[in-house]
């Protein structure tokens, strides 16, 4: 079946092929576009498309979006969307003063969560995630890559990462899957750090490969959590069972994460709140992708990433939610680029392209999703009228989404 959309008022992201590496530094400025478009769809993919004058015949379904403008669906690079419940109440202890290294030290904060994810059977986990994935659609996510983390045991991390596969097998949207075991040290390895690391390694990683649960591996490195020799002997041995590292590192200090994920080749490098001049030199040399999460430091009250030092530096930038229960209860992308606008004075044109190929690229399914491309699948975003493309962060908490095709089908 065939679906003709004609009288696009600017269709955003029009790129003749993809490219063979993300977009960074200065050429994020540039955002490919037509004005006055129509784009063809043939079954779940992207067919053809070019501006009105050339508009073909269709015998298909013809659609209208006079005044409105198509996004590709954003590509949500870094969420931990399969989790128990929300921890508002930490959040009223952060209102009274307190810290979230503080909630955490005391064993609230992911350790909270790993206890109420524990008492939950995988069952409920899954009903309560795939919930949460409708939500996700609302937002204009068309891909969302999904983290364990919140299990802290065999069981617990097997039980998550059996959920995200059961998510992958049912939803529209294009799942990656990613193995955080080292996300906190649990209580009762306090005294004995290394066993928890030997727990990861030597037991978690091998039934992971055995039931093909996770495509990366993450480790959040932070002073309170993972050293970066710990999360280099993490990396390693995911490593050695084909997961390539996607790295929680710089929230809240420059420690070493950087050095030791570039060493590692990681596809990412997530949050970098808190980044150095050398840090950022080491990335120059470095395929890896800069993921920043201005919801969090949002929602924490905290800083934000030094969005444009990263980008004068030539490095390539994504944008994700952090969609979590602790530091990012939300899974709105276009807040997330509001705030990439307003608070790390990205421009929109580098905010979409951080939220759409490039976010792509840090899941690597740039070939599939990210960009209106011939032969990509048919994610889309149908905005509301609106004038102009910075109309959307300009918005910012308006929304400003109509309707959502993911694979050819509105959803
Ligand atoms: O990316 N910082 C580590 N992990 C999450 C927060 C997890 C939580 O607080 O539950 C993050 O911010
Ligand atoms: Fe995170």
């Amino acid at each position: 079946m065939k679906k003709l959309f004609i009288n696009i008022k600017t269709l955003v992201q029009t790129l003749e092929n993809t490219p063979n590496s993300p977009i960074k530094g200065q050429a994020m400025q540039q955002l490919a576009h037509i004005n006055h478009a129509w784009l063809l769809i043939e079954g779940d993919r992207i067919a053809d498309y070019g501006s009105m004058d050339t508009c073909p015949d269709c015998e298909g379904e013809i659609i209208d979006l006079a005044g409105k403008i198509v996004f590709p669906s954003w590509c949500d690079s870094h969420t931990h969307l399969v989790f128990a419940t929300s921890r508002e109440e930490e959040f009223v202890d952060r209102i009274n003063g307190l810290s979230y290294t503080e909630i955490a030290a005391k064993g609230g904060g992911i350790l909270n969560s790993a206890k109420k994810l524990g008492a939950m059977s995988e069952e409920d986990l899954f009903q309560h995630a795939l919930q949460r994935l409708e939500e996700v659609k609302k937002f204009g996510t068309g891909a969302i890559e999904i983290k364990s983390g919140y299990g802290l045991s065999v069981e617990g991390e097997l039980k998550m990462l059996r959920v995200i596969k059961r998510l992958k097998k049912v939803s529209h949207l294009l799942i990656k899957s990613t193995f955080l075991g080292a996300h906190a040290l649990p209580l009762k390895y306090k005294d004995n750090r290394g066993a928890y690391i030997q727990l990861i390694i030597e037991e978690m990683l091998p039934q992971i490969e055995s039931e093909d649960l996770a495509d990366y591996i993450d480790v959040f490195c932070e002073k309170g959590f993972f050293s970066p020799k710990e999360t280099d002997q993490i990396i390693q041995a995911g490593k050695d069972y084909g997961l390539k590292p996607k790295i929680h590192t710089n929230q809240f200090n420059c420690m070493g994460g950087i050095e030791v994920s570039v060493k590692n080749n990681a596809i990412s490098v997530d949050h970098l709140e808190i980044l150095n001049d050398e840090e950022i030199a080491c990335l120059q040399n470095s395929h890896t992708i800069c993921t920043l999460l201005p919801s969090a430091p949002f929602f924490l009250n905290d800083h934000y990433p030094p969005a444009r030092k990263i980008l004068d530096a030539n490095l390539p930038v994504a944008l994700a939610t952090d969609f979590n229960p602790g530091s990012s209860p939300s899974a709105n992308m276009p807040l997330a680029i509001a705030l990439a606008c307003i608070k790390m004075r990205m421009l929109p044109t580098e905010a979409i392209n951080a939220a759409t190929i490039n976010g792509a690229f840090a899941m690597e399914i740039a070939d599939q999703v990210g960009s209106i491309t011939k032969g990509k699948l048919a994610n889309l975003i149908i905005s509301k009228p609106m004038k102009s493309i910075a109309y959307l962060p300009y918005a910012f908490g308006s929304n400003m989404i109509e309707q959502l095709m993911l694979r050819g089908k509105w959803v």
